[in-house]
């Protein structure tokens, strides 16, 4: 589809919606799984694009994925040290995770193999993986001096060491690449991050067995034996899926949406905080955990929004949900100012500037800094208008809810959702025919 119209919402939003497996914990339930010897069905499995390119990848790679449903898998590996050398290129498509997470796990493994992805992915910096996994020992090569795709990586000579690192980012790629490959090294390996990213990689390392030791904004770990596979892993609902009717059920008046079993893993729920803060009026009901990691269910009501400021320190909490945040400060009372945002600039796209161009498209209230964004709410008129989605499935989405709220939007290359949403319009479309 070339473009796809979303027209203004006559009516509240209402009803309820399950929210699709966690794209996090998708990828890390196949990749970890196939380090082990015995059979886990995964269930809950999210079946977009991005972790679909991690189930290629770990077949390419000799695991065995058997397809149950949709969203179920049985995945079986041949061990820690079973993993073998691929016949083809691994094809990370799209997938910041699925490439950065296994140059960790491939850094340690006695054969070459050679990664390529999408244009999008050609374009991120991968020296922040490279650079750590080097210091190992990993011999890794890659365009742009060994910062970009198409990236191979050779046999290290001998085993990996571990090392204590200091990341100048807070990134929970970089971070779990890094303990991965600290799952082959000798010695300890220990990640410092400025602020802790999501912990999805140490929950799943520890239900399997790793004994992982936290200070302060470091994790380290050594090398087990073995990764003792759960029977099953259960994936939550995806907080950043939630994202967008979390907003558009605080915006568009009227509306009252019960959004069922989402992931409230502490490192993800900043966008809750930020809503609440802004006046959002939103209930966390039925608590649970499920798996390794806790679920509720969330109940969101229309209310008036009203300014607010955030950066850097709760920025790891909140990264892939900055587009959604943003739609939601234009509709605010009084301005919103984000900073320490700079890592959008080097996610799918320029998020920083894919917003400042195209939400202004529909309503001009959003200037743009270096790192950040300072919105000023509620003073636009909203008109309809085309925008361009860069092929970034995070902003087509937010597009979306953006002309449901305002005066419509037309959205240039909306297929981009499968990646991790596919059935984003299909919900659209149910709570607004
Ligand atoms: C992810 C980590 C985040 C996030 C991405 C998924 C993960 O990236 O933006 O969508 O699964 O570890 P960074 O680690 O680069 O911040």
């Amino acid at each position: 589809m070339k473009k796809l119209t979303i027209n203004k919402a006559m009516r509240g939003l209402r009803g309820e919606l399950i929210i699709p497996g966690d794209k996090s914990v998708s990828h890390r339930s196949v990749m970890f799984s196939a380090l082990g010897s015995k059979p886990v069905r995964i269930k809950n499995f999210l079946p977009s694009a991005d972790c679909l390119s991690t189930v290629a990848c770990m077949k390419a790679l000799g695991a065995d994925v058997d397809i149950i449903s949709d969203t179920e898998l049985v995945v079986k590996g041949n061990g820690l040290n079973g993993l073998k050398e691929p016949a083809t290129l691994l094809d990370a498509g799209n997938s910041g995770t699925t490439l950065r997470l296994l140059m960790g796990i491939l850094s340690a493994q006695p054969f070459v193999s050679t990664f390529t992805g999408d244009a999008s992915l050609h374009k991120r910096p991968m020296g922040r993986v490279i650079k750590p996994l080097s210091m190992m020992g990993a011999k890794i090569v890659g365009r742009e001096g060994n910062k970009k795709l198409p990236i191979t990586v050779i046999p290290a000579e001998g085993c990996l060491k571990g090392i204590s690192y200091d990341s100048p980012v807070a990134s929970a790629q970089v971070k779990s690449a890094i303990l991965l490959a600290g799952l082959f090294a000798d010695g300890r390996t220990t990640v410092t991050e400025p602020y802790v990213s999501r912990n999805h990689t140490e929950l799943m390392l520890e239900a399997m067995g790793v004994k992982l030791e936290y200070a302060g904004t470091s994790v380290s770990l050594e090398a087990p034996d073995e990764l003792k596979m759960p029977e099953e892993l259960i994936v939550p609902g995806d907080i950043s899926s939630a994202a967008y009717w979390l907003v558009a059920g605080s915006i568009i008046p009227d509306s009252e949406l019960l959004l069922k079993n989402v992931g409230i893993n502490p490192t993800r729920t900043g966008i809750i905080d930020v809503l609440r803060n802004m006046g959002a009026d939103i209930t966390m009901l039925n608590e649970r955990v499920s798996g390794a990691e806790p679920v509720a269910d969330i109940l969101v009501k229309s209310a008036k929004l009203h300014g607010t400021e955030f950066g850097a320190d709760i920025m790891p909490r909140l990264i892939d949900e900055i587009p959604a945040i943003a739609v939601a400060a234009m509709f605010a009372d009084g301005d919103t100012v984000i900073t320490g945002a700079g890592e959008l600039r080097v996610k799918e796209t320029d998020r920083l500037q894919a917003i400042t161009d195209q939400y202004n498209k529909l309503m001009d209230c959003i200037e743009g800094t270096e790192d950040g964004l300072v919105i000023h709410g509620s003073g636009k008129e909203s008109v309809k208008a085309s925008c361009f989605s860069y092929d970034d499935h995070r902003m087509a989405m937010s597009i979306a809810i953006l002309g449901l709220a305002g005066a419509g939007a037309e959205i240039e290359e909306p297929d981009c959702v499968r990646i991790s949403y596919p059935d984003f319009y299909k919900e659209l479309e149910e709570l607004t025919k």
